[in-house]
């Protein structure tokens, strides 16, 4: 089924479509997700619109979130952010999977719905048992005043602006972001030192100008995009821990506006199965930052690279053991995912350019998928 909306409103800037204006309005609207929510004197963030005091806050032994498709993605990219930055266990599920289930609903546990429109059925449906069975359901929304806005108990909404194309790209950085705002809130007033406190607010303050960086790479990135998807019988994303929902979310945009067959897949994982489908004609792109985990990322490369497949990495430096490399600016590495994901985005854009593809609309989908 498909869901005609009016675009009518809104322009596309001057760019060829909404999607590329979205992408590349990112250095803004990651910017308003975090204006005046980062505190230097005592390095936290303010989410006035959590309604919970600084004793709630803290009394919660569990984060689980729920959400669909990409948002459910940048749903993984929070739970990591909340373990690593609050060391309260966190996951991630999605919105249809969780509801279908009937899920145990425990009261010390804090629930997260993540929507860019605010009317997905199947996260709003979610929500709404959890609200029937007493659960305490925080809402990350860009969209003010929407359903699942209205119903959960409080929140964070992400000011990133209207999102028209269909694949959503400046909503998922800037979730990821106010992820970063909540973990940092959920740490310093749990265990986070004010060191770590100020190290993640400094790292936050430097992503849009980071973003705006890594949007001047656009030409490279098109430039492979041409050669790696134009004519590739499928492509394999790979990334380990932080790089993996980012890997999923490289895959999501690719195969939702160029069609063109995307897995993704934990990097260690491709040893299990998926690794027969690596050859020539199924290039991967390896999400390697410089983290704990670089050794490991690159010996994966090292077995692909064993079964003739091509290999594009993007992280922070370039390897030998890829053919090609995007190199996305640094930050701290929690925050990491949020920059890895740009080019990304870039690579699908130009890989549904070049096969002619209806970028904004692709076929089959709605932008907000309002039925069950
Ligand atoms: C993303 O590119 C997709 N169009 C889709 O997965 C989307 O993220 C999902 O349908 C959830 O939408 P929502 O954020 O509006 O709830």
């Amino acid at each position: 089924f498909t869901v005609d909306w009016d675009t009518g409103h809104y322009d596309t800037g001057g760019y060829e479509h909404y999607l590329l204006k979205e992408i590349s309005e990112q250095p803004d609207t990651v910017g308003r997700t975090l204006r005046g929510r980062i505190d230097d004197r005592f390095h936290i963030a303010h989410l006035g619109g959590l309604n919970m005091d600084a004793r709630e806050s803290r009394s919660f032994r569990r984060v689980k979130i729920i959400g669909c498709g990409s948002a459910y993605y940048s749903g993984q990219i929070g739970a990591q952010l909340i373990e690593e930055l609050a060391r309260i266990p966190a996951d991630a599920e999605p919105a249809s999977e969780f509801r279908y289930r009937s899920p145990v609903v425990e009261a010390d546990t804090l629930y997260i719905a993540i929507s860019q429109s605010g009317e997905t059925y199947d996260t709003l449906a979610a929500v709404q048992e959890l609200k029937r069975k007493g659960g305490r359901v925080l809402g990350i929304v860009n969209t003010v005043g929407s359903a699942i806005a209205r119903e959960c108990d409080g929140g964070v909404y992400l000011h990133a602006g209207p999102e028209v194309s269909v694949a959503s790209t400046k909503a998922f950085t800037s979730t990821s972001a106010a992820f970063a705002l909540l973990a940092l809130h959920l740490g310093r007033v749990r265990d986070l030192s004010p060191a770590d406190g100020r190290r993640i607010c400094d790292g936050l303050r430097r992503l849009p100008d980071q973003i705006k960086e890594m949007l001047t790479q656009e030409e490279h990135i098109r430039e492979l995009a041409m050669r790696y998807a134009k004519d590739a019988a499928g492509m394999m994303f790979v990334g380990r821990v932080r790089g993996y929902p980012v890997a999923r979310e490289g895959a999501q945009k690719l195969k939702e506006i160029s069609y063109v067959h995307a897995e993704a897949y934990p990097a260690s994982e491709l040893k299990h199965g998926p690794l027969a489908l690596i050859g020539p004609e199924m290039p991967t792109v390896a999400i390697v930052p410089d983290d704990e985990l670089l050794d490991k990322n690159l010996t994966t490369l090292g077995e692909i690279r064993a079964r003739s497949g091509r290999i594009l990495m993007v992280g922070h430096r370039t390897t030998d053991q890829a053919d090609d490399c995007i190199v996305v600016p640094k930050n701290e590495t929690e925050l990491d995912p949020i920059l890895l994901t740009i080019p990304l985005q870039l690579f699908a854009y130009h890989a549904a350019v070049a096969l002619g593809r209806d970028v904004d609309k692709p076929r089959n989908l709605a932008k907000s998928v309002t039925v069950e």
